[in-house]
């Protein structure tokens, strides 16, 4: 884990040995992992491993069937999603789930109103700040947007919401090398400004270029788990578990 100036860093998020379930079916094994405050962590693992799995029992939207999720110390297992947001969490899904008929605009306004108890760190000039094409984009339609605005969209408005930790699902997926490049940005612009972030992600590069630390996960359990130079290097744990 990072350690900052201060020394040791405080524990934001511990994800302790969940199991989580789709009806008779058991994904998820006793998956434990912790992020502090500040870091950057993946989640790495080919498909159907349980990446997003992860981020929806943390977001309580397949909530675990054993173990605890502390958020700030506070277990959350058992709360409804909207809570869990207002608590400081936010979620980027992996299909976006952009509104088609409302404009950018106003699918970040949305997302504004719904941002809990008036914080307002990540006002409408910050977030076009980060991404200046919002510009011109701003009274397209959601169906009017390319796959990588609407993943730009999606982040843009989870960030509305004033996350302390910020959930990514696959933000690299089916984008153009310069696009994954931007988005590798943007992410150390959110890391800066004091967001936690998980992301789950395919690409063994892109977590290389964004995150500190990875988990790996095969069969919905946690096989590795170490800094990202680490991971990197290590042919043995790459080829078995990993897509470059
Ligand atoms: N709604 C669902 N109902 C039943 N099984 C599901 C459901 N969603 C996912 N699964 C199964 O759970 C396992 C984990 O899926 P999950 O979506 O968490 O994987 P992932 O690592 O995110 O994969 P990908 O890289 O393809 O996004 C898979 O075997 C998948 O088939
Ligand atoms: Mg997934």
């Amino acid at each position: 884990m990072n350690t900052g100036a201060a020394g040791s860093v405080q524990t934001i998020l511990i994800v302790d040995r969940i199991d989580t379930f789709y009806g008779q079916s058991h994904v998820l094994q006793e998956v434990s992992l912790s992020i502090g405050e500040r870091e950057t962590v993946c989640l790495l693992g080919r498909n159907g491993v349980g990446k997003t799995t992860t981020l929806r029992s943390i977001m309580g939207l397949t909530p675990p069937r054993s173990g605890h999720i502390f958020f700030k110390r506070k277990d959350i297992v058992g709360k409804p999603p909207f809570q869990i947001a207002q608590l400081g969490i936010g979620y980027m899904p992996d299909d976006r789930r952009i509104f088609p008929d409302l404009t950018l605009f106003e699918n970040l306004e949305l997302a504004h109103r719904l941002s809990s108890k008036g914080k307002t760190h990540w006002t409408f000039e910050k977030i076009f700040h980060l991404f200046p094409v919002f510009v011109d984009l701003k009274n397209r339609k959601g169906t009017q947007l390319s796959g990588g605005e609407q993943k730009m969209l999606a982040i843009g408005r989870a960030l509305m919401k004033n996350p302390e930790l910020l959930l990514m699902d696959e933000p690299s997926e089916g984008l153009a090398p310069l696009i994954v490049q931007n988005l590798v940005e943007v992410i150390a612009r959110i890391r800066s400004e004091g967001v936690t972030i998980l992301l789950a992600d395919q690409s063994l590069k892109f977590c290389r270029k964004t995150s500190d630390r990875g988990y790996i996960l095969e069969k919905g359990s946690v096989q590795h788990e170490g800094v990202m130079d680490d991971i990197w290097q290590n042919e043995e744990i790459v080829k078995k578990y990993l897509v470059l």
